[in-house]
């Protein structure tokens, strides 16, 4: 197997292991699939009520991206990383053990981007965060901070990033159709708000 397609199976994998999951499962939250949204994310861990379990699922999904990118970095060389970074994110959203059945890929796309570009993967938290602050919404959170993403890849002067940035963007915005549509008949639940 060519190192490129070994170090993409290997972020895959890595991607593929739900945070959130483990954490339901470890903290005996119960069905992710059966509360809130039914995502597998650290926003429906937090509509447990469990902050702990949802911060550590944040961190960790965020981890499997940016650990794949590092380890690409350090084993191979800076021409798999984009490739391992993306890997990583594909297996969050659609991982084999779930019947491809993943979650939305917000925290594995800013880990990979704080990996890869540290300025631009703080550009894109700081972006979650001030729309977070400003309408206390997730989903509408990580869909600014995904489209703008490419834009600030160029306005940092990481035109190399641009095409990922888009790529990742582009499966964002699939992964969150149903919240665009609660977005849109004002049905969205804000942050930590259960029903
Ligand atoms: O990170 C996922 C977030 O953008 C939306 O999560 O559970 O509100 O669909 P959720």
């Amino acid at each position: 197997l060519p190192t490129l397609g070994l170090w993409a199976i290997i972020g895959y994998l890595i991607g593929s292991v739900s945070a959130g999951l483990l954490m339901a499962r470890i903290f005996g939250l119960g069905d992710l699939r059966q509360i809130g949204s039914g995502n597998i994310g650290a926003t429906n861990v937090l509509r447990t009520g469990n902050k702990l379990a949802a911060l550590l699922t944040l961190v960790l999904d965020a981890g499997k991206g940016a650990i794949a990118v590092l380890l690409a970095r350090v084993f191979v060389a800076e021409d798999a990383v984009q490739l391992a970074g993306l890997a990583a994110f594909i297996g969050h959203c659609f991982p084999v053990w779930l019947g491809f059945r993943g979650g939305k890929g917000v925290a594995t796309f800013l880990g990979t981007l704080l990996a890869l570009a540290w300025p631009l993967g703080l550009a894109a938290c700081a972006t979650w965060l001030v729309t977070a602050a400003l309408f206390r919404i997730s989903s509408l959170s990580a869909l600014v901070a995904a489209v703008l993403a490419p834009l600030w890849a160029q306005v940092l002067g990481l035109p190399g990033l641009t095409g990922l940035c888009l790529v990742l963007a582009v499966v964002i915005l699939i992964r969150h159709a149903d919240n665009i549509r609660r977005l849109l008949n004002g049905t969205e639940k804000r942050i930590g708000q259960k029903s």
